[in-house]
């Protein structure tokens, strides 16, 4: 049976660089059965809601989830009724079980200059966010009235051991447990179940316990000292997009969604649907053509072709391709060239 891949292009700049993974991924010799569903605004206008139980269930059913974006201001609202957009990218993270997020930074030699960062601070940078995904502030329950709002941050013991085991696994050299221990509750749980599955089955890994605010200033003037940073799920959202300056822009950053064996993964770039460039044809596509590659990578063990993909956006950036968000003006369509013709 042919390999099924549900596409959710979402909103904004999403279906631009949609279009152009599926190019490449012909390119490279997949022939797979893919199936596009509307999701998050786009969904909201058709169906009215963000995430239909049809698109849910057919996620379920597929080998892999690609994923673009979802959101943008014709959805923005104060008004806890009206529905969102981000709640389809919820509702399918919880629905499908992705508990492990998987977000390599691995800044290019090419696009040093490209960063406001310092060269000599961002060489030797090859680190991995591991981003609990379901738990957390993200999920506890909302109040809101007339008079104060509340967003309650809850952890079980279950939740912090399993994406704790996924980073120790993923460890080359060390764990940094990134937490808020000194303050919050859930985070001295946290620090306590890491400590613990250290001690219990990855004594061999060098863990340290990493104070977030702290964390966030250790990354962008230390990265390169970090391999595995695991964390919660709000601190790991923030941290990544900040460690993308590391590698040039938002726009070269993927990610993984993962969950226990057998349930399909979810892969998409870090950045949102950048409604500011929505409709120019001038969006980075490469986290999207990266986010393909993990998908052939972790979702379908497809390692050859994942490998061909990510040589080729090496290639094409060494050969000087920069878009605008890398300071140069190659348009989405000239970016997609490059790609195709260094395969
Ligand atoms: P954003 O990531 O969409 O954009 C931030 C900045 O980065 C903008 O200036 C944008 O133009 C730029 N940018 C992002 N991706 C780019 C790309 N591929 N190429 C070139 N430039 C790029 O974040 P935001 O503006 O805070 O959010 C916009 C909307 O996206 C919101 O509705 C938000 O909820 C949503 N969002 C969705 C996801 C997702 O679907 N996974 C992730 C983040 C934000
Ligand atoms: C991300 C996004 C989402 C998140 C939003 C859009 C719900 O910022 O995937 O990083 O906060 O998880
Ligand atoms: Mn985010």
């Amino acid at each position: 049976m042919a390999t099924k891949i549900i596409l959710l292009p979402g909103d904004g700049i999403g279906p631009e660089i949609t279009a152009p993974t599926l190019e490449l991924l012909s390119a490279v010799g997949t022939n797979f059965d893919y199936e596009e569903h509307a999701f998050g605004g786009a969904s909201i206008d058709a169906h009215g809601t963000a995430l239909t139980d049809a698109t849910l269930a057919a996620c379920r059913a597929a080998d892999a989830v690609l994923l673009a974006a979802v959101g943008g201001p014709k959805w923005d609202s104060t008004d806890p009724s009206r529905p969102r957009p981000e709640q389809g990218l919820l509702g399918l993270r919880k629905g499908l079980g992705l508990y492990a997020n998987l977000r390599p930074v691995r800044p290019l030699a090419a696009l040093y200059d490209a960063s406001p960062l310092k060269r000599e601070v961002i060489q030797g940078t090859d680190l991995l966010v591991v981003r609990e995904l379901t738990g957390g502030i993200y999920f506890g329950e909302k109040t809101r009235t007339a008079e104060g709002a509340s967003d309650l941050c809850a952890y079980s013991r279950v939740e912090v051991e399993r994406i704790a085991r996924v980073a120790f696994r993923a460890a080359r050299r060390k764990v940094s447990s990134v937490d808020k221990a000194n303050v919050l509750e859930t985070s001295r749980l946290w620090r306590e179940v890491v400590r613990e599955l250290h001690g219990a089955e990855f004594a061999h890994v060098e863990l340290e316990h990493v104070l977030v605010d702290n964390a966030a200033m250790q990354l962008i003037s230390n990265p390169a000292d970090f391999d595995v940073i695991v964390t919660e799920n709000m601190f790991g959202d923030i941290l990544s997009d900040e460690a993308a300056t590391l590698t040039g822009s938002i726009g070269m950053l993927p990610s993984a969604s993962l969950g226990d064996a057998g349930s399909p993964g979810v892969f998409e770039p870090v950045h949102g649907s950048a409604p500011d460039i929505a409709g120019l044809g001038v969006a980075n596509p490469l986290a999207m053509f990266l986010s393909a590659a993990l998908m052939l990578r972790h979702g379908l063990g497809m390692e050859a072709e994942a490998a061909a993909i990510e040589s080729a956006v090496d290639r094409a950036l060494a050969d000087g391709l920069r878009t605008r968000d890398l300071g140069g003006s190659a348009s989405t369509h000239e970016a997609t060239q490059a790609v195709l013709s260094n395969l």
